[in-house]
């Protein structure tokens, strides 16, 4: 592969990783890997399912009481606490900002 091209590859996957994801400033440190995987692991889906039933996503209400990306966040540190789920901050942000992505969508 010549230079050039790589060159703009690069530039293309940057854009879009940038981009694609548009997360609101806070979120800006979250790690979509770890926060999938604490959002696994951390029972949150099956209990969900439990009281909402389907896939669990309906307890999920963007145009609810949780309406911006620091109540997000801070209703997934209310989890954390109430759940004693031991999780860091840089977890919480991680954990929430997978919420944003795949649910909230705020900016
Ligand atoms: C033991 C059960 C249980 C577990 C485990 C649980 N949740 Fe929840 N969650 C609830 C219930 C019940 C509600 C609805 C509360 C309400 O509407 O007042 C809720 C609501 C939420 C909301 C707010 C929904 C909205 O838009 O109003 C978020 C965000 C959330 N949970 C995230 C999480 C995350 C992240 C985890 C795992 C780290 C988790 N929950 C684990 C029971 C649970």
């Amino acid at each position: 592969m010549n230079t050039p091209y790589k060159t703009a590859m690069v530039w293309i996957s940057f854009f879009f990783a940038t981009v694609g994801h548009a997360q609101p400033a806070i979120y800006k440190d979250a790690d979509y890997k770890l926060g999938e995987k604490l959002i696994a692991e951390s029972k949150c889906v099956a209990c969900h399912v439990s009281k909402v039933g389907g896939n669990g996503s309906a307890i999920y209400k963007p145009q609810g009481r949780i309406n911006n990306a620091s109540l997000l966040r801070g209703m997934v540190e209310q989890c954390n606490t109430e759940l004693n789920l031991g999780m860091f901050p840089e977890d919480v942000t991680s954990v929430a900002a997978v919420l944003n992505r795949d649910h909230y969508k705020f900016k």
